[in-house]
């Protein structure tokens, strides 16, 4: 048994003292780490504005209210990607529209997306697959060109840039995730950013019941107006003291990530059968992706040795029984999801990673795939 983890967080005895010291002193939600945490979000980020919520769902489901999408309107989605980013845009009463993405990055391109914009298009959710970030410039500028709203779902991606600038500041918003296997962890929640005031104030007010000022901006006691029918979707402040230990610490976790994909490409670039991206030092490494045949096979021989990898993702959304039934797509127009869905193996990243563990993993893969 080799027992290696699929994921591992970076939370250490001090973060714990922490969050147990918030959780003693009874101010367990509206409190000053949730202003810490988002506030070093913006500064990592180099975003103007950043609100946490208490999901990357529930991020995404307040970006496309913000965006106004509702009944009648299309948004594109890439159809390999969590079920999370086509919910957010059905919750509104829109319909997710699913555009094939590349078989080897799994994001979504232009090509693809231009095949799918109707009239009644609103918006595109892109999803920086796996940390891989989009080909921003052409859809930016198809965005521009066709007065469509532009979200990102960052949920694999913080850390990750295109041409030197963070994503999550290309569209409206950017959603990213703090699901434990994420880069960073608060157990679940997620954060918004935006360089878009007024989608801001939206984003704010809808997170917590529509209410027009939180605790700390209201003159009197209890005074406040509720603006619109909005959600809890809160993030704790034990929650936000976790998040902001660790983003203060993602810099050096983040080169750490990147080591580990170069000692990754290292093992297997001459095993032919495995396939992978080249080495990008703008990808935040959330796994390290490889495609191989056998996958299912190589997939339940890992798991008996004890070592564990994930899959991101098995089933294109569209074949998921309720956008089946409800949508009933063709195989042929997602093609390259299909195969990128019965090929991928995502392989652990995460700073405790050793290299014997790294190198373990690459000898078994190569024994596996022959
Ligand atoms: C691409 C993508 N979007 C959205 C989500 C949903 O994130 P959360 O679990 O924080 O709601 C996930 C979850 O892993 C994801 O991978």
């Amino acid at each position: 048994m080799k027992n290696i983890k699929f994921s591992y967080p970076n939370i250490n005895l001090s973060d714990i003292k922490l969050v147990n010291k918030i959780i003693k002193s009874g101010w367990l939600t509206h409190g000053k780490y949730t202003d810490f945490f988002e506030r070093e979000i913006k500064r990592f980020t180099n975003s103007k504005y950043c609100v946490t919520v208490s999901s990357c769902t529930a991020g995404l489901h307040l970006s496309c209210l913000a965006s106004n999408f509702s009944f009648g309107d299309e948004v594109i989605v890439p159809s390999v990607t969590h079920t999370a980013t086509a919910h957010a845009v059905e919750y509104t009463g829109a319909k997710a529209v699913f555009a094939d993405v590349d078989k080897l990055t799994g994001n979504i391109t232009v090509e693809t997306l231009k095949k799918k914009i109707t009239s009644k298009t609103k918006g595109i959710i892109i999803v920086h697959m796996s940390g891989i970030s989009c080909e921003l410039k052409e859809i930016v500028e198809l965005c521009k060109n066709k007065n469509l709203v532009l979200i990102e779902d960052c949920a694999h991606s913080l850390g990750t840039k295109y041409k030197s600038q963070h994503v999550g500041n290309f569209g409206i918003s950017g959603v990213f995730s703090f699901y434990p296997t994420k880069q960073i962890t608060t157990g679940e929640g997620g954060a918004v950013i935006t360089n878009n005031k007024k989608i801001y104030t939206k984003i704010k007010q809808l997170k917590g019941f529509g209410i027009d000022k939180d605790i700390k901006e209201r003159k009197k006691q209890g005074a406040y107006d509720v603006l619109d029918l909005g959600y809890n979707y809160r993030m704790t402040d034990f929650q936000a003291a976790l998040g902001y230990r660790q983003i203060l610490k993602y810099a050096n976790n983040l080169k750490k990530r990147k080591q580990i994909a170069k000692r990754y490409i290292k093992n297997l670039k001459f095993t032919k059968e495995i396939k992978f991206t080249k080495y990008s030092k703008d990808n935040s490494y959330f796994v390290f992706q490889i495609f191989c045949k056998k996958r299912d096979f190589i997939l339940k021989k890992l798991k008996s040795l004890g070592i564990g990898v994930s899959v991101h993702y098995t089933t294109p959304l569209p074949q998921m029984t309720y956008y089946k039934k409800k949508y009933n797509y063709r195989p042929k127009s997602i093609k390259n999801s299909i195969e990128y869905g019965s090929t991928n193996i995502s392989l652990p990243v995460y700073p405790s990673l050793t290299n014997n563990q790294i190198d373990a993993i690459c000898k078994t893969l190569k024994k596996l795939v022959k």
